[in-house]
């Protein structure tokens, strides 16, 4: 299959890319560069360096490439940052897809479109775990982007006939079994990397608030390891190929189903690496719900996902090794 891959040099998209090569898949990579890197993106992949918002420029290179399947990855994720900045959030994670449509519609693209969104798109919700119909409650302009996002493809696709499906990530992590490439955002604000990286250079890492109604205090997340996010996405576009789904739409949750809390992933990392890790515990962050974790069973009876790779044990092992890589290329 050939997949046309926006915001393919970003930290999920690029493990989408390697992992769809490993299966024998052919990918153009879409992106601006401004957040990804061109290290990250396989030397198989073809890269062209655009914005999202070129709408003439990618459907000139939609029409070219004539992709099976469209990937979008391109938008800016960090939730403070959206609270400071709404308006650049809701241009890039709106109108960014809207230019897309616009330019699907341009070259008559009819293909599926997958879509990444976000488990930020139901704030904290009423009850555990969260399946894909609960409330959507966004508590930043970053899930509220998503969340038009979504609209946004939902009404375009009934009208122009393409099938698209929104994934909803919880917290992407790990790294590819290659050890090349890896989560390495600026700022990082996740916390395996960060406690990886205090390890790393012996400093304090710190855990946002332990007087959450938890076992042991620390909020509760669903780690989900970039490899098997990549799998969903192949499983999507192969189940939206089927003529039966064309002009619809689907909206489903990719976690594991289990929580950890900050602590639990401390240890882990702890255990992995043979080493106490130095924590503070500082103030929560606001909005920080007490526990998250998905309702995986939707993308297991839908698509067929089921995560392979996402033992607490297997992502802190490959983020281990890819932080190695980075120290070691930094160093020369
Ligand atoms: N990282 C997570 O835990 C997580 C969780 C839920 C959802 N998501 C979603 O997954 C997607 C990818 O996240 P990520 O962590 O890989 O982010 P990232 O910042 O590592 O990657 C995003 C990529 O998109 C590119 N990009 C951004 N704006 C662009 C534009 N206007 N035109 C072209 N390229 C553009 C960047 O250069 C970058 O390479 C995002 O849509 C994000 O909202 C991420």
């Amino acid at each position: 299959m050939k997949y046309f891959v926006i915001g393919g040099a970003g930290y999920i998209g690029s493990h989408f890319v390697a992992e769809a090569i490993r299966q024998g898949h052919e990918c153009q990579v879409y992106d601006s560069l401004e957040l990804g890197h061109k290290s990250a993106v396989h030397p198989e992949a073809a890269l062209l360096i655009g914005d999202i918002h070129d709408t003439d420029y990618l459907a000139k290179t939609i029409d070219s490439f004539s992709p099976d399947a469209i990937f979008h990855y391109a938008a800016y994720a960090l939730v403070p940052e959206s609270v400071e900045d709404p308006c650049r959030y809701y241009h890039n994670n709106v109108g960014g897809v809207i230019s897309l449509v616009d330019a699907m519609r341009l070259v008559s693209y009819k293909n599926p479109l997958i879509f990444s969104s976000t488990c930020a798109v139901y704030g904290t919700p009423n009850s555990l775990p969260v399946s894909s119909d609960m409330t959507k409650a966004p508590e930043s302009p970053y899930g509220h982007s998503k969340l038009f996002a979504e609209q946004v493809l939902r009404d375009a696709a009934a009208v122009d006939r393409f099938s698209v499906m929104m994934l909803r990530y919880f917290n992407a992590c790990g790294a590819d079994v290659s050890g090349t490439i890896g989560e390495n955002h600026d700022p990082e604000t996740h916390l395996i990397p960060n406690i990886i990286k205090a390890a790393l250079n012996n400093t304090t890492v710190s855990i946002y608030g332990d007087d959450f109604d938890t076992p042991d205090g620390t909020c509760i997340r669903d780690y989900i390891h970039v490899t098997d996010l990549a799998e969903s996405h192949i499983l999507a576009a192969n189940f939206l190929m089927n003529p039966r789904h064309q002009g619809l739409n689907y909206s489903i949750n990719i976690g594991t189903g289990t929580g950890y809390s900050n602590l639990d992933v401390l240890r882990m990392v702890e255990e992995v690496l043979g080493a106490k890790i130095r924590y503070e515990i500082v103030p929560r962050r606001t909005g920080d719900a007490t526990a998250l974790y998905a309702d995986s069973s939707e993308a297991e009876e839908l698509i067929g996902f089921e995560a392979k790779h996402s033992s607490l044990r297997n992502i802190v092992e490959t983020a281990y090794n890819w932080h190695k890589t980075l120290e070691a290329r930094s160093a020369k």
